[in-house]
């Protein structure tokens, strides 16, 4: 098949390639971008470990084609944490309460709670179960994920009532 030209902007960087169209976003950032924060953790769109932000929406990128993501704006794992290299204030939760064993979901989930986050800054525990029900853990029992997603969101609203 031929290939197509495509653009995006993938963590604050302009990309632009060549690329069939029908290629799995997930296969696009892994193999042609090197970006392989994202995983692949399963064949029918269930685990939610190559999850991105895509538009301001948490997307499995297994579930899109390279081509539907013409011209977005799509944060993976690798665009998270602070330009100065400093981890997000999830990335420190998760590391600091043990929010991860094999860390395999880890990216997805930090990825999803990320938005989760913006769309909801000061959700209960019920919200984040929910919110994070498309993201499946292996290892954890999800006690400690939740954990450092309240303690991240507290620290986000001091932050922002500190500005
Ligand atoms: S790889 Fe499992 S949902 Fe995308
Ligand atoms: S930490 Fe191993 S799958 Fe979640």
């Amino acid at each position: 098949m031929s290939k197509t030209h495509v653009k995006m902007t993938i963590n604050g960087d302009e990309v632009e390639a060549l690329a069939e169209p029908r290629t799995l976003l997930i296969h696009f950032l892994r193999e042609e971008l090197g970006l392989t924060g994202p995983h692949i953790g399963c064949d029918t769109s269930h685990c939610g470990a190559c999850t991105i932000d895509l538009d301001g929406k948490s997307v499995k990128s297994c579930t899109i084609f390279v081509g539907q993501a013409q011209n977005a704006e799509i944060t993976t794992i690798e665009g998270i944490a602070h330009p100065d290299g400093t981890l997000h204030a999830l990335q420190e939760a998760f590391r600091q309460h043990h929010g991860l064993q094999c860390g395999f979901c880890t990216p997805g989930m930090i990825t999803r709670a990320y938005r989760l986050l913006q769309e909801n800054p000061n959700p209960t525990e019920e919200e984040i179960r929910y919110g994070i029900s498309g993201n499946l853990c292996r290892c954890t029992g999800y006690q400690n994920i939740v954990k450092a997603i309240q303690v991240a969101a507290e620290e986000l609203s001091v932050k922002e009532a500190a500005q």
